[in-house]
């Protein structure tokens, strides 16, 4: 397995993991699948300062990927980004998602970035322990703010000074 830059052929891979858990789970709050375009424009979006990290195996099967993401529009908020992690489901706990975040927080020091965010989606488990484990603290929790297969969802947020 080794953790490369996304290039524009990995949307299909991308997608397919994404919409996944759009349609299967509350990780997300999209709820219609990507096309094949949204997922290409997502990319070029992410192409320059921001940027997508793939895990690759040996076989060249896409594992799962990790991005920075713009948090605001307006001007100050700049050196702060957004951070999210996926990995398939037939790869989960082996220490993917953390090689790519570590991969991923290295990336966004060296493009000069100051402060990460990630926005846990229904305060999943799995993601708020790996999250602390990379040094990300809880900063507050937004009540409710989604809903999604008739729940009420909460959005943990956590956060990173690098
Ligand atoms: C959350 C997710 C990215 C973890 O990916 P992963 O490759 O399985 O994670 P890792 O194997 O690197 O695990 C790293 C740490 O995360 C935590 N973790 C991961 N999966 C967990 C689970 N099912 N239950 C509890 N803790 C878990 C553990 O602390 C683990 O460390 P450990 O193995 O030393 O105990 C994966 O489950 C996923 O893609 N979920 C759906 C999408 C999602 O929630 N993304 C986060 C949005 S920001």
């Amino acid at each position: 397995m080794h953790v490369r830059p996304a290039e524009l052929a990995d949307a299909e891979a991308i997608a397919a993991i994404y919409n996944a858990e759009v349609l299967g789970s509350t990780a997300t709050f999209d709820l219609v699948p990507r096309t094949l375009d949204e997922q290409r424009a997502w990319l070029i979006e992410r192409s320059g300062a921001l940027a997508v990290l793939i895990a690759e195996t040996k076989n060249g099967e896409i594992a799962g990927y990790a991005s920075l993401s713009t948090f605001r529009n307006r001007p100050a908020y700049s050196t702060t980004v957004e951070t999210s992690v996926y990995v398939h489901a037939s790869y989960r706990r082996q220490g993917i998602a953390k090689t790519l975040m570590v991969a991923l927080i290295d990336t966004a020091k060296s493009h000069g970035f100051h402060s990460l965010i990630a926005r846990i989606a229904d305060s999943q488990a799995a993601s708020l322990k790996l999250h602390e484990q990379l040094g990300f603290s809880l900063i507050g929790v937004e009540r409710e703010v989604g809903r999604k297969f008739g729940r009420w969802l909460d959005v943990a947020v956590m956060q990173v000074i690098l």
